[in-house]
């Protein structure tokens, strides 16, 4: 089985995020695994989206975040629940855009280059099960079609991994 995705970087970024999404779809349907769908899902989010340094996953395990498949330079792997922008989100239940990470109060910074952030948590019923951690080395790379797109993809992956 081989998959051959290809983005679009002239695309809109509602058209970018619905491509993105039929790729995570059809990559996951036939898997259970949460791990393996982790792992596409965080090679699409980096095959997909421009201007990236990291994206990827953080699980909630025994009530702290703990790190999981990514793409990008190795990252903190255990964050407290209510610490840095990814703890806090894990915490509130609710979708975090930082356009500067400097001025986000307690950021952990994983990798210095990052400048902007976006964090969606992943639910299933009500609790937070995972963060889906995009980050930027661009200023205010995030904005609320972001937030929406990857919030979807969060509703998709929740069921699958
Ligand atoms: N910056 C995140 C930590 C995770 S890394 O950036 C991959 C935070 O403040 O939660």
């Amino acid at each position: 089985m081989m998959f051959d995705f290809s983005p679009d970087p002239g695309l809109a970024k509602p058209q970018q995020y619905e491509d993105l999404l039929a790729a995570v779809a059809a990559v996951i349907e036939d898997e259970r695994d949460a791990v393996a769908n982790m792992a596409n899902a965080a090679a699409l989010l980096w095959q997909f989206l421009p201007e990236l340094n990291w994206a990827g996953f953080y699980r909630l395990v025994e009530g702290e975040l703990v790190l999981g498949p990514f793409c990008g330079k190795p990252a903190c792997i255990r964050i407290p629940l209510g610490q840095g922008v990814c703890g806090t989100v894990a915490q509130s239940g609710k979708t975090a855009l930082v356009e500067d990470v400097h001025a986000f109060p307690g950021h952990i910074a994983c990798d210095a280059q990052s400048r902007s952030e976006l964090v969606v948590p992943i639910k299933r019923g009500g609790p937070v099960i995972a963060v889906i951690d995009l980050d930027s080395p661009v200023v205010a790379r995030f904005d609320e079609q972001d937030a929406a797109g990857i919030e979807a993809l969060a509703a998709l992956l929740s069921a699958r991994i």
